[in-house]
């Protein structure tokens, strides 16, 4: 809301949003509006009248009162996908002609990258925007950096400009750009770089369904949820821009994984032309490497596509097996996806698309509203509601699944210690290396139980894929416990 002469005073139209506060049993919003300096007080009403008021009673009596269904286990079956080997006896593709189209779609700068980076990386223990940290396994580059690599050297392979939208959250925004401002966007040109923050959701007290203050002149809130990237998407003008630029399709990535190739003619390819793909979109799948990783799990429910999280997983589904002793639901989730231009305003824009939200229930310190009283709760008191991304697969025409190897596209670093850590990303970014170097004759010391007996990094400006390190200078040798960027 603005702040200039013509907003009518603040005074006359309190009264108003009292009124439709106390409609929808929020009327505790305005307890300290007596007590607040004039400036508190706009900064209530701006984010008091940024909610959709009016959403606010159903959100209350199905989320927070209520606990949405998860679907039931019998109306579950593994989701089918394009097995990563094309020629595959179980379902055979023609990847030749997808990377063709992907090849295509890329040079004809239809395509640009999207990064969701506005979580915390609060499991981490990191205090910063996630893509500032060091991830590169001997480089130490910073995520960021290693995604602006890979689409730098994308852009020269195919000749044009790719891009790239990045998705903070307001509580990172600022330092994410003032970041790429200190490095000089990694050698990208700025103007092909477009963040914008993400939306928030007020959090509810879990008891009664009334919004929590933060303080007595703020609301308690939390990020949208990664689902919450197609309004913002939408409403920050990034689609608008997105056309204005002839780009038809993104690539979806999140922050956490430096193994991403940010740009993948194959999966683009298979994604625009596969004949049961709408080109809406599409995921890449990884196979589980236990039943009960914390990965989020592509099946059918009811016949369509949809995604069970870890968290929601029975265990009996999650342990289910095939006969040949394989996981019956294998088909982990690296967050990897492309969307269609069209598709993310189509989902944004209608409401019958509107995704659901998450309940979460957390410890959330606020003000009691009848006391004024600071509480620090000792236990969980607060839902917060959160969109995923991942819920608009099943609103596509027809959406299809790619799957990829572990190695090559998953190495994301979410725990300071453990699996999924700054170290297992980095046995892997050395692994995938290892694997590359193999390819073109490179001997690789390895330890008796099979693993590189080195640390290795190669970074996207020397290869995208094993057939371009063909050419390039590499080490001769790789000594034992020694460490190569490449
Ligand atoms: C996520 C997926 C899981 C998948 C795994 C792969 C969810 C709910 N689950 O799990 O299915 O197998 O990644 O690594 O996403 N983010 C935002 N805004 C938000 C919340 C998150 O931008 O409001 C971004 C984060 O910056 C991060 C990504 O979304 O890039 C994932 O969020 P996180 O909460 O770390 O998800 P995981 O539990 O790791």
């Amino acid at each position: 809301m603005s702040t200039s002469e013509s907003t009518p005073p603040i005074s006359t139209a309190i009264d108003s949003l009292r009124g439709r506060l106390r409609a929808i049993d929020q009327e505790h919003l305005l307890s300290f509006w007596e007590e607040l300096p004039p400036h508190d007080r706009r900064t209530l009403v701006d984010q008091v009248e940024a909610l959709d008021l009016e959403a606010i009673p159903d959100l209350v009596t199905t989320y927070v009162r209520g606990q949405p269904h998860a679907p039931t286990p019998d109306t579950l079956e593994p989701a089918p996908f394009y097995p990563q080997d094309p020629s595959s006896k179980s379902r055979p593709w023609d990847a030749s002609a997808a990377r063709a189209a992907g090849e295509s779609l890329i040079r004809a700068g239809k395509v640009a990258c999207f990064t969701v980076a506005g979580g915390q990386g609060s499991r981490l223990g990191y205090d910063g925007p996630k893509g500032c940290y060091p991830a590169g396994a001997v480089s130490r580059k910073p995520l960021f950096q290693i995604f602006a690599e890979g689409i730098l050297a994308s852009q020269r392979e195919y000749e044009t400009t790719i891009p790239w939208y990045i998705m903070t959250s307001p509580l990172n925004d600022a330092q994410t750009r003032s970041f790429f401002d200190s490095q000089h966007y990694f050698g990208l040109d700025r103007s092909q770089v477009v963040f914008f923050p993400q939306g928030v959701m007020p959090s509810f007290d879990a008891g009664s369904g009334r919004i929590l203050l933060a303080s007595k002149s703020t609301l308690a809130t939390n990020p949208d949820g990664h689902g919450g990237s197609f309004r913002a998407l939408v409403e920050s003008g990034a689609t608008a821009d997105m056309r204005a630029r002839g780009v038809e399709h993104v690539s979806y990535f999140q922050v956490d994984n430096p193994l991403v190739r940010a740009v993948n003619p194959l999966f683009l390819g298979l994604h625009i032309g596969a004949p049961d793909s709408s080109g809406e979109m599409s995921s890449k799948m990884v196979a589980k490497r236990d039943p009960h990783e914390p990965v989020g799990l592509f099946c059918l429910a009811d016949g369509t596509l949809d995604m069970i999280e870890y968290s929601d997983l029975p265990k009996d589904l999650a342990e289910a097996r095939n006969p040949d002793g394989s996981l019956r639901f294998a088909a982990g989730n690296p967050a990897i996806h492309a969307m269609s231009v069209a598709f993310i305003e189509r989902i944004h824009g209608d409401p019958r698309f509107a995704l659901p939200f998450h309940r979460a229930v957390k410890k959330v310190s606020h003000v009691d509203p009848d006391t004024g009283d600071a509480v620090d709760p000792s236990e969980p008191n607060a839902v917060k509601l959160e969109r995923f991304v991942f819920d608009a697969m099943g609103r596509a025409g027809s959406s299809i699944i790619l799957e990829t190897d572990r190695i090559e596209e998953f190495g994301p670093i979410k725990n300071a210690e453990g699996n999924d850590s700054p170290q297992t990303s980095a046995q892997l970014q050395t692994e995938r290396a290892a694997r590359w170097l193999a390819t073109v004759g490179v001997d690789i010391p390895r330890r008796p139980d099979g693993t590189p007996d080195c640390l290795l990094e190669i970074s996207a400006a020397t290869a995208l894929e094993p057939a371009d390190l063909a050419g390039a200078k590499l080490p001769t040798s790789i000594e034992p416990g020694s460490s190569h960027l490449i």
